[in-house]
């Protein structure tokens, strides 16, 4: 049981690399939810698409082609207790790390824009919330995957401080990456996602903005049990 009720839905959009992972995990495990990386999933798309030899020679494989590839991606998420750690896996392969480099953080955007990966994607979102409470993140899940969902949070940080914290994540993997890139990528990944067509990245109407740029992983947990206190007592927070 969690420690306010076992069924809420938390839904967390923002720009990449602001922390949105992090922060979802710590309150998932807090309240005793399920954590699910929406990002994570069109990532994992992605690898798939790279190791079928769409992206050779082309910056834009055709949606068509991509489309094919949709009923033979298998993703789950598997918990390793030992680690502590839910890991992506493709099939029955772990691509944990695999789905965070830049060969394909670079196509990622363009992958979801395609609407029939969005519709099996956001499917997949809405199955895996039906047992109880869910924590998940990414660009869409309070306006289209959860629009119902009790708690919203958007989340924004400056540009800088999101391409030095990604890079040095990177670093940590054993990823060797240009600080230029990671921030080059950084602003072409919010650049794709608010611009496109289908479910843009947008704050919902009704989430609450947290800029983190300069508040620690503890300020921002003292500060998301508050407001989702005030949020269940009074159904709306006036930290707007
Ligand atoms: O959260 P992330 O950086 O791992 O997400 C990778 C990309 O996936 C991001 O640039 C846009 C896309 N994405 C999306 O379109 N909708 C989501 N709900 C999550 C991610």
């Amino acid at each position: 049981m969690g420690l306010y009720k076992d069924n809420l839905t938390v839904a967390i959009d923002g720009y990449s690399s602001t922390g949105k992972s992090s922060f979802a995990k710590i309150i998932a495990s807090r309240l005793d939810y399920l954590y699910v990386d929406s990002g994570a999933m069109y990532r994992v798309v992605t690898l798939h698409c790279l190791e079928r030899g769409l992206f050779d020679n082309v910056d834009e494989p055709l949606f068509e082609d991509i489309i094919n590839e949709l009923p033979a991606i298998e993703i789950s998420f598997r918990r390793d207790e030992e680690q502590g750690l839910n890991l992506t896996y493709l099939g029955n392969r772990m691509v944990e790390n695999e789905i965070r480099s830049m060969r394909v953080s670079g196509r990622v955007s363009y992958i979801s824009t395609i609407p029939e990966v969005r519709a099996a994607l956001v499917r997949l979102q809405r199955g895996m919330s039906k047992t109880g409470g869910v924590v998940m993140d990414g660009r869409d899940i309070g306006t289209v995957v959860f629009p119902d969902a009790e708690i919203k949070i958007f989340m924004t940080a400056s540009p800088e401080i999101r391409a030095k914290r990604r890079h040095k994540e990177l670093i940590e993997k054993g990823l060797k990456e240009d600080f230029e890139a990671v921030m080059h990528n950084i602003s072409e990944r919010d650049r794709i996602d608010s611009g496109r067509k289908t479910s843009p990245l947008k704050r919902a109407d009704d989430a609450t903005l947290l800029d983190n740029s300069s508040i620690t992983i503890e300020e921002q947990m003292i500060w998301f049990f508050e407001t989702f206190k005030e949020i269940l007592n009074n159904g709306k927070s006036s930290r707007d």
